[in-house]
């Protein structure tokens, strides 16, 4: 049968190669609900180039598309823009397969591809601001260490106004369309925002300072090319502007309630200091740990000013789910946050003092704590609400 697998033009002899996962579903922990791509491009000049490739099981699906535009056999140089196995799984077989001259990555990236498979070649590294001739068009290296990894590293073309920015301004959203403007806008905005929330937070300090070098160096991008989702082939400047915006974790009116319970005690604690926020003015979310997934609370947290955490003591501990994601926003590093705990106890109560604790630890600025014995009388939920409107009214004196 002939292969279904065609390679996609992104511009003239560019090609998009890679593979769509439709059923991937956890991303170390991120819930990727509509699955992602793994994207390889194809940079077809005098010396052909393939920019990443994919993940290891999805090698035969690349070297197919490939195949669809030229012999793979005639691949001269492999880039690694980004050495996590997602984008470099399969990098191993390809170079066995079709033993490129060279095969580049950043410095570290050189290193890291060693140390992550038993490759009998040596990988070149290449520095910051570096170029490489194909013939007909130059490749430009932009170190851009720690985005996400410490390898992590772009790839330009100035002749077509071409990036190809490894995980940045990617998705994961797995599609046959191919290009950011033939999907729903609404849609690729809620996924960026996710994998901007989950991924790159932590590193939104270094965006910050990417953004800046890349405008004083007065680069254009006519085409984003990410290696995961849709590329971005009009108004780059529009993702270009998000990642400004959520980069800067400038506070909004807005504010998070997250929570567990075990008898309802916690739960109605949450919902009294949820009606204060609103009273005062705040957008609020209110999630409760069981029927939300840990990704949808990073998700939530752009442009937050407020995160309230709650959780009963069990055995002197937080409940699970409440320890599992301030773990996980501990790792994300949220910034500009008033934080409250709370939670109900039988006879301990230790929780409250544990999610302070974290608050601490991730320098969030903290309110008031609340601790209720057994279950909440009517003066103690007026307590909550009242907690939730000074905090809101804390928020709007500062917007
Ligand atoms: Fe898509 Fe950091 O790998």
């Amino acid at each position: 049968m002939k292969n279904t697998f065609k390679a996609v033009p992104v511009a003239e002899g560019v090609w998009w190669v890679g593979a769509i996962d439709w059923n991937i579903r956890d991303f170390h922990g991120y819930q990727t609900q509509r699955g992602s791509t793994y994207n390889a491009y194809l940079v077809v000049a005098d010396k052909i180039t393939l920019i990443d490739t994919v993940k290891a099981p999805f090698q035969e699906e690349m070297m197919t598309r490939i195949a669809s535009v030229i012999d793979p056999g005639k691949i001269d140089y492999i880039v690694s823009n980004h050495s996590e196995m997602d984008h470099s799984g399969a990098l191993p077989a390809v170079i066995a397969a079709v033993n490129p001259e060279k095969v580049f990555a950043s410095t570290v990236g050189a290193k890291t591809l060693k140390e992550l498979f038993p490759l009998d070649r040596d990988i070149t590294p290449v520095k910051d601001g570096e170029t490489l001739s194909l013939g007909s068009c130059t490749l430009t290296f932009l170190e851009t260490r720690m985005l996400h990894w410490p390898d992590s590293m772009f790839t330009y073309i100035k002749e077509k106004e071409l990036l190809f920015s490894q995980d940045a301004f990617g998705m994961h959203y797995a599609s046959l369309e191919r290009f950011a403007d033939e999907c729903d806008p609404a849609l690729l905005s809620y996924e960026a925002a996710t994998y901007y929330a989950n991924i790159l937070l932590p590193y939104s300090p270094l965006v910050q300072k990417l953004i800046e070098k890349v405008t004083a160096a007065g680069l254009s991008f006519r085409i984003i090319a990410p290696d995961h989702g849709p590329i971005w082939r009009k108004e780059t400047g529009g993702i270009i502007g998000s990642y400004a915006k959520w980069a800067a974790q400038k506070p909004e009116a807005k504010a998070v309630v997250v929570y567990a319970t075990m008898w309802q005690s916690t739960e109605k604690m949450a919902r009294a200091i949820s009606e204060g926020l609103a009273a005062g003015g705040l957008h609020v979310k209110l999630m409760e740990m069981d029927a939300t997934h840990r990704s949808d609370v990073a998700y939530e947290l752009l442009g937050a000013s407020v995160l309230a955490v709650g959780s009963p003591t069990l055995n002197n501990h937080l409940l699970p789910n409440i320890a599992d994601i301030l773990t996980y926003l501990k790792g994300l590093k949220p910034k500009n946050l008033i934080g409250a705990a709370f939670g109900s106890y039988g006879w301990s109560g230790e929780a409250v003092k544990q999610i302070e604790d974290v608050f601490a630890e991730m320098k969030i600025e903290k309110a008031e704590g609340i601790r209720v014995k057994n279950v909440p009388n009517v003066e103690l939920l007026s307590r909550c609400y009242e907690l939730g409107k000074e905090m809101a009214e804390k928020v709007r004196c500062r917007l």
